[in-house]
């Protein structure tokens, strides 16, 4: 099997693209297609300094890579979540890929900053995963507002942005749909939310990662087990290995299709917003939902709610 871009020994085929790399031909196509996410969204200006939320895993660290090996000063910005082991090993990963490149990475703890842990919430009854994707949105937000960041990264990549949509689309929920797009827009108490990695697979940033010589938390998070994406993602994996390509088809056919036709949703959806009385972030109600999240794991016994944002 021949590289198609140089005709050296190919070392990833790539059937989705009916394709095969070299080494340097597969970082170079990673490269490319992060860049023309970047462009094709408008996700981030030449001038920006974004900050990537990185969790140790492959995604984040390689879409840290990948910005700078694309010209952006991108910092850090690591949560830790209290998930026991697995939050300490995960945490060393980022911080040996920031020390060896000698990049700022900003960390902050949920324990220290909202007094609980995700074990914590889950016992409360939240779903772990909820939680944590709700701390996280709430938490790393407020960072990169407070330090001045205008875009945050996350590594979503187009696995895990199927799988959304699938379950989205299994449930017909026209508000989640609405909202999933690879920009979020910056507006008051918002930074810009982007996913610059949604053309590259969960195979595909495993493959940059060993080939960029990068280390990272190869371990599934230990409460995710049993999480209904990973379901969807079995299913789509199993859809993509019968027709190579269908992921890549489903989430951009998407894009290109419903967007136009789901943006007049997104606007009628947002409602009035005004600062939570505890913590000032935008929300529709009196409390935003992490604030939400916080009393009900602090204060247990009252009951759960949930918010568009
Ligand atoms: Fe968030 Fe596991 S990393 S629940
Ligand atoms: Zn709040």
């Amino acid at each position: 099997m021949k590289c198609r871009r140089c005709g050296a020994e190919a070392v990833i085929e790539l059937p989705q693209h009916r394709t095969a790399f070299c080494a340097d031909c597969f970082l170079h196509h990673c490269r490319n297609q992060v860049r023309r996410s970047i462009d094709s969204y408008h996700m981030i200006d030449n001038t920006e300094r974004p900050l990537v939320a990185v969790s140790g895993g492959k995604d984040s660290l390689a879409a840290w890579d990948l910005l700078l090996e694309l010209g952006y000063q991108a910092d850090g910005v690591y949560l830790g979540l209290g998930i026991g082991e697995y939050s300490d090993r995960s945490g060393e990963y980022a911080r040996d890929f920031a020390r060896q490149r000698d990049l700022t990475l900003i960390e902050i703890d949920l324990a220290t900053d909202a007094g609980f842990t995700i074990p914590q919430a889950a016992a409360q009854r939240r779903t772990p995963c909820s939680a944590c994707g709700l701390s996280k949105r709430h938490l790393l937000n407020k960072i990169a507002l407070d330090h001045g960041y205008r875009v945050l990264v996350t590594g979503h990549n187009l696995d895990d942005e199927a799988a959304v949509l699938f379950g989205n689309v299994t449930r017909w929920d026209l508000r989640y749909l609405a909202r999933q797009q690879p920009v979020l827009t910056e507006q008051d108490g918002f930074a810009r939310r982007v996913k610059p990695l949604v053309r590259l697979s969960e195979r595909d940033t495993a493959a940059y990662c060993v080939i960029r010589g990068i280390d990272y938390q190869v371990e599934e998070c230990p409460l995710a087990a049993g999480n209904r994406h990973l379901g969807y993602k079995e299913l789509l994996n199993q859809m993509e290995e019968r027709t190579p390509g269908a992921k890549m088809d489903f989430y951009n056919g998407f894009q290109r299709r419903m967007r136009p036709l789901l943006d007049s949703i997104a606007t009628k959806e947002k409602g009035e917003l005004n600062p939570c009385d505890q913590c000032g972030s935008p929300t529709t109600g009196r409390l935003c939902a992490f604030c939400r999240l916080t009393e009900q794991t602090t204060k247990p016994g009252r009951p759960a709610e949930s918010s568009p944002r």
